[in-house]
């Protein structure tokens, strides 16, 4: 079984593919309101486009898969395309990050499907705030996907949280609290710069460590879990009287990008060789010019090869030409 290692001897085996760059929500910090410019239908990859080129990664060492957006639910062919990626060979992990919004609709099929993990997106729990960062989004909505999640049996359950100042800093602590009747993994994430979003990132961002001071302060002390997986870029912990775990993961204040696996397939079709730097690869138009197995695969050995060492945030250096909303994190 083959491994791909980039110039620096990192292996690449885990690919992000984004379904759709549309969402139901329309976070603060990932998409704007206004000036958005979505991907016309005809340069979206159809299922069949996302699975010859989730085989060709699969052929060259890639064996775990996550799906994203935008929201990947907003796509109709979404368990099909989970049927078709389940019958990979040599398949490790296939997962999906959503907010949680149409699981009551869907998670017992996807489960059925092969899906095996879900990471559910949500910022407070607080239903007064929620719409202020989340848009277009309420706590009942999300906490009956949370719930729709659970009874399906994914397993285990990961929460993500996105913290803003302002906006949900000072919530935090109802969050990871969760952890203390449920087994579920509760994570913090920094904000990134990215694109139109880039300054609302800048100016509210808050450090993990002042996330992690604050839980501690109304909750006793965390205490930290050894790391498994050197893959997992978050650094876990567990109250003394935990259940769940609680992770904060760090690209700003602690760049892991030495343990980068991975890369990623835009709704469009380009494969993005870091999530912060603006560089792609068009697949798409490969693929449509009638590109052979063996021309994608040389195509994944060529994007494995130019993945950059790492990000240029601490520079000022942050990417343009996408929003979140447009790669899926
Ligand atoms: N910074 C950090 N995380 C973000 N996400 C979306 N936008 C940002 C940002 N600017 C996260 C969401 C979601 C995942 C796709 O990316 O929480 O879980
Ligand atoms: Fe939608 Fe997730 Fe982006 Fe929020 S972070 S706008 S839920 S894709």
């Amino acid at each position: 079984m083959i491994t791909l290692f980039d110039q620096f001897n990192r292996p690449i085996n885990y690919l992000r593919i984004s379904l759709t760059d549309h969402c139901n929500l329309r976070c603060v910090y990932c998409m704007p309101l206004h000036l958005m410019t979505f991907v016309q239908k005809e340069d979206l990859l159809n299922e069949e486009e996302i699975e010859t080129i989730a085989r060709a990664a699969n052929s060259v060492g890639f064996r775990k898969f996550r799906l994203t957006g935008g929201e990947p639910t907003l796509r109709p062919e979404l368990v099909s395309i989970v049927r078709r990626l389940t019958n990979l060979p040599d398949l490790k992990d296939l997962a999906m990050t959503t907010n949680g919004i149409r699981l009551p609709a869907l998670a017992k099929e996807l489960k059925a499907a092969g899906l095996r993990r879900v990471n559910i997106h949500v910022d407070t729990l607080d239903q007064d705030r929620l719409p202020k960062i989340m848009r277009w989004g309420s706590i009942d909505k999300i906490w009956a996907g949370i719930m729709a999640a659970e009874e399906a049996g994914f397993n285990p359950i990961k929460i993500n949280c996105v913290v803003t100042r302002g906006y949900n800093d000072d919530t935090v602590a109802e969050l990871a609290r969760l952890t203390l009747e449920k087994d579920w993994h509760v994570r913090f994430i920094e904000l990134m710069p990215l694109g139109d979003c880039a300054n609302v990132a800048i100016q509210n961002f808050v450090s993990s460590q002042e996330t992690m001071s604050r839980i501690e302060q109304a909750l006793g002390r965390l205490q930290p879990l050894p790391s498994h997986n050197p893959n997992d870029e978050s650094r876990n912990y567990q109250f003394a009287n935990g259940k769940g775990v609680v992770g904060f993961i760090s690209p700003v204040s602690q760049p892991y990008c030495d343990g980068c696996n991975r890369l990623r397939l835009t709704a469009d079709g380009r494969i993005r060789l870091c999530l912060l730097t603006d560089h792609e690869l068009d697949f798409r138009t490969a693929l449509r010019a009638g590109a052979s197995m063996k021309e994608l695969q040389d195509m994944f050995r060529e994007a494995v090869y130019h993945k950059p060492v790492g990000h240029q945030l601490r520079h000022g250096i942050h990417p343009e030409i996408r929003n979140m909303s447009q790669i899926g994190g």
